[in-house]
């Protein structure tokens, strides 16, 4: 059998040494008999990873212990909603940068409970570039400042972490994290969905600092307040043990890898490649501004977008998938987080100018 290089925004790509063990231990997980998806997630053995998951990731990233680690579900996007139930009373202004189709999101949720301020709006130029921070329209007061800190579709990512002085800082950094290190210290709170750099879907990460914590209105439900994940360990209820126990597997593997440095040198290897690829031909083109382009979703389109769904069917053959761009950009995007290896982005790059060659 032979694996495709899925370039998917997610669920993406999980890497193979950790399928290769998913698929080792399915049967018989840690001598208990059964599969991981079968076991309590109060049991000693899945307690134990859990714990561990989580140690890696601080580990990883290097949270300080003044941060809580919490797991719940939903995805970013509910995070969209927990956000301005933790953070602020209601009617409270916040401010949010708008540069793409996430913060857009974030917004409209944020909305329903407080009166948000747009402190920076790329959409003028459909969202390719991030606006200039002295020129942010910020508020007095604010209870937090958001930003996404990689919008997945546009592939933009900021070249900087918004000073926000005394306001907390809020990101949401689900196609950005663990793809290069990050001084965690500077944020309020830090939010990504797991399905691309993390494992499968399920799962959500939300790094938090612990004097943010226990903030919610009375009438907040249970599940969306995040003390409640802080005081049960994020197991208040059933959580999805197979999605944490993959984390946990990924966690290890890339400290296996060398950590967020060596996993940072591959990455921006594997960008540069592809960029360059796109800059040094006449035929594709990347319309993010140079400093802002992702090194995770990288967006090409096609000098004429005709030959678009040939593209995608001989990339297919060629077994490359999942390359259809978003359609609020058009062509092509690869999404190349972590698992990603090097020779799946050689792979598109032949592929890419052996295409122009025969076909533009
Ligand atoms: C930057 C960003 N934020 C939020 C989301 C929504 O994540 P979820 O599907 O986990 O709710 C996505 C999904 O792709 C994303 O890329």
């Amino acid at each position: 059998m032979s694996r495709a290089y899925n370039f998917s925004a997610g669920p993406a790509a999980i890497p193979d040494a950790v399928l290769d063990r998913i698929r080792e231990d399915i049967p018989d997980w840690n001598g208990t008999g059964m599969s991981v998806m079968e076991v309590s997630h109060r049991s000693k053995e899945f307690v134990e990873v859990a714990s561990k998951a989580e140690q890696d990731l601080r580990d990883l990233l290097s949270i300080p212990d003044d941060y809580s680690v919490l797991f719940p579900q939903g995805g970013a996007s509910l995070q969209f909603s927990m956000v301005p139930l933790n953070l602020a009373a209601e009617g409270q202004v916040v401010d949010y940068c708008l540069t793409g189709s996430w913060s857009k999101k974030a917004i409209a949720e944020a909305s329903k409970f407080c009166k948000v301020n747009v402190i920076a709006d790329s959409s003028d130029q459909n969202f390719t570039y991030v606006p200039d921070e002295n020129g942010w329209n910020r508020s007095e007061g604010a209870a937090y400042l958001h930003y996404c800190a990689n919008e997945t579709i546009a592939g933009v990512e900021f070249p900087f972490i918004p000073d926000a002085g005394d306001t907390v800082l809020v990101s949401d950094m689900s196609s950005t994290i663990l793809s290069r290190p990050l001084d965690v210290s500077k944020f309020g709170v830090i939010y990504a969905g797991a399905q691309k750099n993390i494992g499968p879907a399920g799962i959500t990460l939300v790094i938090v600092r612990k004097d943010l914590i226990g903030k919610a209105g009375m009438s907040t439900p249970s599940l969306l307040d995040y003390s409640v994940y802080d005081k049960s360990d994020s197991m208040s209820n059933t959580p999805p043990v197979f999605t944490w126990y993959v984390a946990g597997l990924v966690f290890e593997h890339l400290k296996g890898l060398g950590g967020l440095d060596a996993v940072a040198e591959t990455n921006s290897r594997k960008a540069q490649k592809l960029y360059a690829a796109i800059d040094g031909s006449s035929f594709y083109s990347n319309p993010v501004r140079e400093d802002c382009r992702s090194w995770m979703n990288v967006p090409f389109i096609l000098g004429n977008p005709d030959l678009d769904s040939v593209f995608l069917e001989e990339s297919l053959a060629a077994g490359l998938t999942n390359l259809k761009g978003h359609r609020s950009v058009g062509g092509m995007r690869a999404s190349i987080y972590n698992a990603m290896p090097e020779a799946g982005i050689d792979a598109l790059i032949s592929f890419m100018q052996e295409f122009e060659r025969t076909r533009a």
